[in-house]
């Protein structure tokens, strides 16, 4: 306090203009950090609309590439594209099919847009399985941790020989790092590098990707796989730690909003990029509230990639991607 009572410390000081408020600001958003989640779907002539997320559809190869465009000019840093089939199978064929759509699309993308965005890959399996997991089966219907990683390499090297710049494995298999890793050094893709879902909780918030990647498991679901939500910190740690030991380039925490501890952790913890992923039912959760007149839509979204920006993600996966690139000053 003051002789006179009043407080010498005023920290609204700071906050009393705009220009104020942007020179001390100390999370700043920027187009090239964010990258885009895309779907593109086999065998259909116009684009999917996805009903739990609205202004997410299902693109043709033909759409995909001017949605591609138009977040490449927005400036936006990244895409990550996954493959919705026309035929599932046991194994995922679809996945490492060298005709497969995701790899039609990657090459048609990577002709068209060159070097003008990062063009990366989900690696995985769940999109190209009749029954939905992310895996291969035991004949008694368990996930098959290591004959899934034959799989997995095999669909990483379809994606890199189609053009993909980044491979990015979500199946959260025990070593499924080091098996793309070798599978792409031994082919001639030393140089793609990796981005590891290195802590990927088996979240409710995932529920309508599955309708946009038409991939909700069967029977069961991904808790013997994916981390349990109220399982020990370390067990983040200890998957951020062993993907960098397999060669992973870049980690990634997911979901975003609801694990902003375990972002901060990861963050603190290594010397590689930190990607974000700002999930699909974080974005529906948003759209809906504002469809009903309950929130301020473009508000909460600025907000909450700040939120995720200053917990310390690096690089952050939104379907709102491109929006947010225009918005951005
Ligand atoms: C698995 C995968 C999923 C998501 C990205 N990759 C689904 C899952 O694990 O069930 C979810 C993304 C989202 O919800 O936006 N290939």
């Amino acid at each position: 306090m003051s002789d006179a009572g009043f407080p010498v410390a005023r920290p609204r000081r700071l906050r009393a203009t705009v220009p104020i408020r942007r020179m001390v600001a100390g999370t700043r958003l920027h187009p090239a950090e964010l990258v885009l989640p895309m779907f593109v779907k086999e065998g259909v002539s116009e684009p999917q609309p996805v009903a739990s997320m609205p202004g997410v559809v299902q693109h043709t190869v033909d759409s995909l590439r001017k949605a591609a465009n138009e977040a490449a000019e927005a400036g936006v840093g990244g895409l990550i594209l996954f493959g919705v089939p026309a035929v599932k199978d046991a194994r995922g064929s679809a996945g490492d099919d060298p005709d497969g759509i995701l790899q039609q699309a990657l090459a048609e993308l990577r002709a068209d847009l060159g070097d003008a965005i990062v063009i990366m890959s989900d690696t995985c399996l769940d999109e190209y399985t009749d029954h939905g997991h992310c895996g291969v089966l035991t004949p008694e219907g368990e996930v098959d941790n290591d004959a899934t990683l034959e799989r997995y390499a095999s669909v990483a090297l379809a994606q890199a020989t189609a053009g993909s710049q980044v491979i990015a494995p979500s199946g959260m298999m025990d070593g499924q790092v080091g098996a793309i890793r070798a599978a792409l050094d031994g082919a001639g893709f030393p140089h793609v590098p990796i981005l590891a879902y290195s802590a990927k909780y088996a979240s409710a918030f995932y529920g309508p990707f599955r309708d946009a990647a038409e991939c909700a498991p069967r029977f069961g679901d991904r808790s013997s796989y994916q981390q349990d939500p109220a399982g020990p910190v370390g067990e983040a740690l200890r998957e951020v730690r062993l993907d960098l030991d397999e060669g992973a380039d870049a980690v990634m925490v997911k979901p975003a909003l609801a694990y902003l501890d375990i972002l901060r952790q990861v963050r603190d913890a290594v010397d590689v990029p930190v990607a974000a992923y700002q999930v699909s039912g974080e974005y529906a959760m948003v759209e809906a509230a504002a469809a009903n007149g309950w929130i301020d839509r473009d508000r909460v979204i600025m907000e909450s990639l700040v939120a995720i920006k200053r917990a310390g993600a690096d690089m952050i996966l939104t379907y709102w991607a491109t929006e947010v690139a225009k918005r951005l000053p």
